[in-house]
C-alpha cells in the first residue's frame, strides 16, 4: 500500500493506493480520476484497452467520492500538480457514493459550514489543516527546545481571567464552573512551581461578536516565565513568531500554492519587530483621521490601520491599565499605564499575540481584584503566588487560529480549525 505524498519514491513501479474518488472526467477511451488518500491528490488515467469493457463502464458511473482501491503503474509527468500519475490497473469499490452535495462548482459558505465534516475532503482545506499542523508543530517544537515545560491548565475553572463578559457557565454538580478564557492564573502558579511554562488547549469565549477574528473556541498557546519582564515577553513573542512563520514557508510551500498564498508578505518576517507605544500608535491613527477615543482600547479596523505602516508584525506595549486585564502591572514610570503588549499581525489580521508583565504586589492586586468586581474568595490561590516568593513575571497567548488564518491568506478565522464554534454555529 502506497500514499499519494510519498509516490516519487515508486515512479516505475505497480502500486495500490486506497482512497477516495475526487472527481472524474473522460474522454472517449479514456478515464480521468483524481483519487485523493488523505495525504494528496493524483491522477489515475483509466484506459479502456488496459482494464476491459465491464470495468471501464462500470468507472464511468462512478460517484464523487466513492471509497476505492485502485493499483497501477506511476508515471512521472512534469504537467501533473504533484509530478506523478498513475495508469490503473485495476480498481475495486470500497464504499458506493452518490451525489455528493459539495460538488466542484461553487458554493455558499453557510452551505459549505453546514457540511463542515464533508468540506474538509476538499484539496483547499486540506491545505488549511496541513498549515494548522505545522503551525502546531512549530510552536510545541520551538518552547520544548528552549527549556520551557509543558504544564496543562484546567478547562473547567471557578472564576473569569479575561473579564466576566465571555464566560460560558456549565452546571458542575451542584455549583457553577466556567470554562476556561486562558490558563494564565494557573500558568503563572506553574511558573512560580518550573521557571519557564507553557500551555497549549482550547480556550472559550462566549464572543456575541460577529467578526472574522472571533470564535467561542479556540486554541491558545500561553508561554509564562518566573522572573522576566515585559522586554523578554516582547522577545520571546518576536521569535516564537517568526520561528512558526519560517517553519511553515519551509515545510508548507505547496499547500500556500494551493491556497494562492503570496509569500512575499510572509518572507518579510523577522527580527526585530517594530515597537510603538500604546501614545504613538494612537497619534498615528488621529493623523490617519480615525475616529478614536484617546485612553480607549483600539478596535479591528484601528488595528488594520497601525499594521499597515510596516512590513512585520507590529508590537503595541503599554496600553492604558484601564483597557486590560486585572492582572496586569502598571509602568513604574506612567502608572496609569500597564507593562502590556500586543502583537498585530501585518495585511489587516489585527492582534495575535497579547500579554504582559503580571502584577506581584499582594496589596495592589487585591485593590484590582476589588476594583473589577470579581469574587475575592476565587483569587485566593491566586493571591497566595504573592504571599510566598513573589517575583517579577511575564507571559502572553498566541491565537493559532489567528496565526493560521494570517500565514494562509484566508479572510475569515473559520477555516482555520476542523469545526468552528461561533455566535451561531454549534454544528455539526
Ligand atoms: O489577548 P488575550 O485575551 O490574552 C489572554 O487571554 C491572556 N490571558 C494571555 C496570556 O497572557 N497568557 O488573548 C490572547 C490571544 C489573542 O491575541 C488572540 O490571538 C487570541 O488569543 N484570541 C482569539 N482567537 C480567536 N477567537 C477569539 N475569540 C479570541 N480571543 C483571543
Ligand atoms: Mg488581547
Amino acid at each position: 500500500m502506497a500514499h499519494i505524498d510519498e509516490i516519487a519514491q515508486h515512479d516505475g513501479q505497480t502500486v495500490t493506493l486506497q482512497g477516495w474518488l475526487h472527481n472524474r472526467r473522460s474522454s472517449g477511451k479514456l478515464h480521468f480520476l483524481t483519487i485523493r488518500d488523505g495525504s494528496g491528490f493524483i491522477q489515475a488515467v483509466m484506459s479502456k484497452a488496459t482494464v476491459g469493457d465491464t470495468l471501464f463502464t462500470q468507472a464511468g458511473h462512478l460517484g464523487q467520492e466513492t471509497s476505492l482501491t485502485v493499483e497501477g503503474v506511476v508515471r512521472a509527468d512534469a504537467r501533473a500538480p504533484g509530478g506523478y500519475e498513475m495508469d490503473v490497473t485495476r480498481l475495486e469499490v470500497v464504499g458506493a457514493a452518490a451525489d455528493y452535495p459539495i460538488t466542484p462548482k461553487s458554493h455558499g459558505v453557510d452551505f459549505l459550514l453546514d457540511r463542515r465534516h464533508l468540506w474538509i475532503r476538499s484539496e483547499r482545506q486540506h491545505a488549511v489543516l496541513r498549515v494548522r499542523h505545522t503551525v502546531i508543530n512549530a510552536v510545541r517544537d520551538f518552547f520544548n527546545s528552549r527549556g520551557f515545560i509543558l504544564a496543562d491548565t484546567p478547562v473547567f475553572t471557578p472564576a473569569a481571567c479575561e473579564g466576566t463578559t465571555t464566560l460560558f457557565p456549565v452546571s458542575y454538580f451542584d455549583t457553577t464552573a466556567y470554562l476556561t478564557q486562558s490558563g494564565q492564573l494557573y500558568n503563572e502558579a506553574n511558573a512560580m512551581a518550573l521557571g519557564r511554562v507553557y500551555c497549549f488547549g482550547p480556550t472559550f469565549r462566549a464572543e456575541k461578536s460577529k467578526t472574522r477574528r472571533h470564535l467561542t473556541e479556540f486554541w491558545m498557546v500561553e508561554p509564562e516565565m518566573a522572573y522576566a519582564t515585559l522586554e523578554d515577553v516582547i522577545k520571546l513573542a518576536e521569535e516564537l513568531i517568526t520561528s512558526v512563520v519560517a517553519r511553515t514557508l519551509d515545510e508548507r510551500q505547496r499547500e500556500l500554492d494551493t491556497l494562492e498564498r503570496n509569500r512575499a508578505p510572509l518572507e518579510q518576517v523577522r527580527t526585530p519587530f517594530p515597537r510603538l507605544t500604546y501614545d504613538e500608535a494612537a497619534q498615528i491613527l488621529t493623523d490617519q483621521g480615525r475616529p478614536f477615543q484617546m485612553g480607549g482600547d483600539f478596535g479591528g479596523p484601528d488595528e488594520t490601520v497601525l499594521a499597515e505602516q510596516f512590513d512585520r508584525p507590529v508590537a503595541v506595549h503599554r496600553y492604558p491599565s484601564a483597557t486590560k486585564a486585572f492582572y496586569m502591572k502598571p509602568d513604574p514610570e506612567r502608572p496609569d499605564l500597564s507593562l502590556s503588549v500586543d502583537i498585530l499581525a501585518p495585511e489587516g489580521y489585527g492582534e495575535i499575540v497579547g500579554g504582559g508583565q503580571r502584577l506581584d504586589d499582594l496589596d495592589l492586586l487585591l485593590q484590582r481584584i476589588q476594583e473589577h468586581e470579581l469574587p475575592q474568595e476565587a483569587f485566593d490561590w491566586y493571591l497566595d503566588l504573592r504571599r510566598y516568593g513573589s517575583v517579577p513575571h511575564a507571559g502572553f497567548g498566541m491565537g493559532i487560529e489567528r496565526v493560521v488564518a494570517w500565514i494562509c491568506g484566508l479572510d475569515h478565522v473559520r477555516e482555520t480549525i476542523p469545526y468552528p464554534r461561533m455566535l451561531n454555529r454549534l454544528r455539526p
